[in-house]
């Protein structure tokens, strides 16, 4: 049987780590664990998660501000690993260091935000994208947020003038990705507010003692999107952990 290839990005922690382990436990699953320091403990943490039968990890090293490492990594995979297609890759890795006002922002904040949460995503789509067409299920995931969102911004009244619009990018990419590829299923999945380092900073940021969700409630409800989903099912959508929608 051949086996069905992931790429996920921001492997090393959080949402990205809970993806790697949660398809790596299947049998006949290739996961490239896309990390963007391959040496650090946690990164080679990542090869002593349970596989499941005939099932492999394969680790990458992409730092998303780097114009240049997802076609490096691209070209290891097809040279040294063999890997001919990707069936899905997740754009997961990202950054939400500032809780700053629009008219507070510091621009090089802002600036940092966008390069790693819009330019990065697209350097990988760009540098996939010709393996993701040899798929015969190809799908494309970006990992969203409701704080991207234009239309449910009332929904979500914080604080977020750097990270916000670099999700924004982020949405229309990956959208857009849909209406581009008519045999893709592309779409945003929205983690909700998992108990990563992430979220619990978040968290603490606007009073609370952590965030809401477990990793693994998070990660289940957009693996479960990822298993499921159809193009008419989920493409196109911004796509919540708990089977909802968030509007755009
Ligand atoms: N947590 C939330 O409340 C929440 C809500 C909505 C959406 N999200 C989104 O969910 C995704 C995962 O977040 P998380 O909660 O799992 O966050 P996390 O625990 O902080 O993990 C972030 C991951 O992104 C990687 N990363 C950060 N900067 C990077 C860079 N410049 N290049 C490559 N990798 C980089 C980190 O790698 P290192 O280990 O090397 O730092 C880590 O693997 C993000 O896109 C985030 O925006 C999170």
């Amino acid at each position: 049987m051949t086996n069905t290839i992931f790429l996920i990005t921001g492997a090393s922690r959080g949402i990205g780590r809970g993806l790697v382990e949660t398809f790596l436990a299947r049998s006949n699953i290739t996961v490239i664990a896309a990390v963007r320091d391959p040496a650090s403990a946690s990164s080679q943490s990542l090869q002593s998660l349970p596989k499941g039968e005939s099932s492999v990890l394969v680790t990458v090293k992409i730092e998303s501000t780097s114009p240049t490492d997802p076609e490096a990594a691209v070209e290891i995979l097809t040279k040294d690993h063999g890997i001919d297609h990707l069936d899905v890759v997740i754009a997961n890795a990202g950054i939400s260091d500032d809780f700053s006002t629009v008219h507070e922002v510091p621009i090089p904040v802002l600036r940092h935000h966008i390069e790693v949460n819009s330019y990065g995503p697209i350097y990988l789509y760009q540098a996939v994208y010709p393996l993701l067409k040899k798929s015969k299920t190809p799908t494309f995931v970006g990992v969203g947020s409701p704080l991207g969102s234009i239309s449910g911004m009332e929904q979500r009244p914080y604080p977020c003038a750097a990270y916000g619009p670099s999700k924004a990018i982020l949405h229309w990419i990956v959208r857009k990705i849909h209406f581009e590829n008519e045999e893709f299923v592309s779409f945003i999945a929205d983690p909700g507010f998992p108990q990563t380092d992430m979220g619990n900073a978040g968290a603490q940021a606007v009073g609370l003692g952590k965030a809401f969700q477990t990793v693994e409630e998070s990660v289940g409800g957009i693996v479960k999107a990822i298993d499921e989903g159809t193009r008419e099912s989920v493409g196109a959508q911004m796509r919540v952990w708990d089977g909802s929608q968030f509007p755009w």
